[in-house]
């Protein structure tokens, strides 16, 4: 089973980028620590960061369809982008929104989100675990 993990804009920047709001790890290690744990339940995570949101869709339209599960971290295109949304929903894989911080606690510009609605479900607040818990999710998921 695959997984396609797609991150959006600045997260290449983790570890250095305002770290009171998402810490210190970076998104290589973020991503090795799930690599790990998906290959122990014979899982393959193919990952791919972008700040363009051309390339975001082109690799959700290139690579969702021969994953079982997205997960997604759209970061400021969360808030913006009807674009992410419509390719998360043409490819038809069910779809797991994670961000480091709770975008509900922050600024009022942030609690839109134009992915919740379709998404099976949210993590936000969680640091990188929620990345982790996300795949959590889907491991137990499949198991059943
Ligand atoms: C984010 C929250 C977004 O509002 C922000 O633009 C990001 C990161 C998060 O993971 O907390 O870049 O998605």
């Amino acid at each position: 089973m695959k997984i396609l993990l797609i991150n959006g804009p600045n997260l290449n920047l983790l570890g250095n980028r305002e770290r009171s709001l998402y810490g210190k790890i970076s998104l290589k290690e973020i991503i090795s620590n799930m690599e790990a744990e998906a290959a122990r339940n014979q899982i393959e995570i193919i990952s791919f960061q972008s700040n363009s949101e051309g390339a975001l869709i082109d690799t959700i339209q290139q690579k969702g369809p021969a994953c079982a599960w997205i997960i997604i971290n759209a970061a400021a295109f969360t808030h913006t982008s009807v674009a992410i949304r419509d390719a998360l929903l043409a490819v038809n894989k069910p779809f797991l929104e994670v961000h480091l911080s709770n975008i509900y606690r922050r600024e009022q510009y942030r609690h839109k989100s134009y992915l919740t609605d379709a998404a099976q479900g949210i993590i936000a607040g969680l640091g990188a675990q929620s990345y982790y818990a996300a795949l959590q999710y889907i491991i137990k998921r499949e198991k059943k």
